[in-house]
């Protein structure tokens, strides 16, 4: 990697593929510009990093100044857990400190554990953005959108993945029961939140 970093779409795409993980190139450009839009000192915070693909695209994309901060136990979710051998912790904190060379103005973090609980970390009304990409069945989007909804600044974002997709019905059930307006995108007038739920391809 070079030392400076002058916010290169290509460059960020370019090291970003290089992680293994679940986003495809027009979610990880999703990433990259959402987060160029954090307010600076602003905090993202994403839910579920395994090796830290998204993380990557996100912090890539954040101001100087902004902090951003991983949470994932490292377990994997059923169906997907580490293969014999395979150590996402160790991977997705070697991704960080290649961020954090590049982005020395940025500062950034791994909590290690699980993403609900490590919320009581997080003042209310005190991060830019959050990203929900942790466990994908009813009950555990629903616990970290009511555990995370709460932590989002005014007029920040609640984001997350895997909505809209055949893949996932729980996410899309808990989504829409959760968060009444997301399709639209802004919430309802008075929350100030802004939501927007990743469906990458779009289902029609
Ligand atoms: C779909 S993967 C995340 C993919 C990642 N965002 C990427 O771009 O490649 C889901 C991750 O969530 C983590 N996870 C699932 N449930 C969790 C929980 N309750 N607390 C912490 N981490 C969790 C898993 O260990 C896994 O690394």
């Amino acid at each position: 990697m070079q030392c400076r970093w002058n916010a290169d779409p290509v460059q960020m795409m370019h090291i970003c593929q290089s992680i293994s993980g679940w986003m495809d190139d027009a979610e990880l450009m999703w990433l990259f510009e959402r987060a160029q839009q954090v307010p600076p000192g602003g905090i993202w915070v994403e839910l579920g990093s395994w090796k830290g693909r998204s993380l990557l695209a996100a912090g890539l994309g954040l101001p100087d100044g902004c902090q951003l901060w991983g949470i994932d136990h490292f377990r994997g979710c059923p169906g997907w857990e580490p293969k014999v051998g395979e150590d996402p912790a160790k991977e997705c904190l070697g991704n960080l400190n290649r961020l954090q060379l590049l982005r020395p103005k940025l500062r950034c973090g791994i909590i290690v554990g699980d993403v609900t609980e490590a919320a009581e970390r997080f003042a209310n009304e005190s991060v830019a953005s959050v990203f929900i990409d942790a466990s994908h069945d009813f009950d555990s989007v629903t616990l970290q959108i009511a555990a995370w909804g709460p932590k989002v600044i005014p007029h920040g974002w609640l984001h997350g993945h895997d909505y809209n997709r055949r893949e996932w019905p729980d996410v899309t059930s808990a989504v829409v029961q959760a968060l009444v307006g997301v399709e639209s995108g802004p919430a309802p007038s008075g929350t100030g939140t802004r939501q927007t739920f990743l469906s990458f391809p779009a289902v029609m």
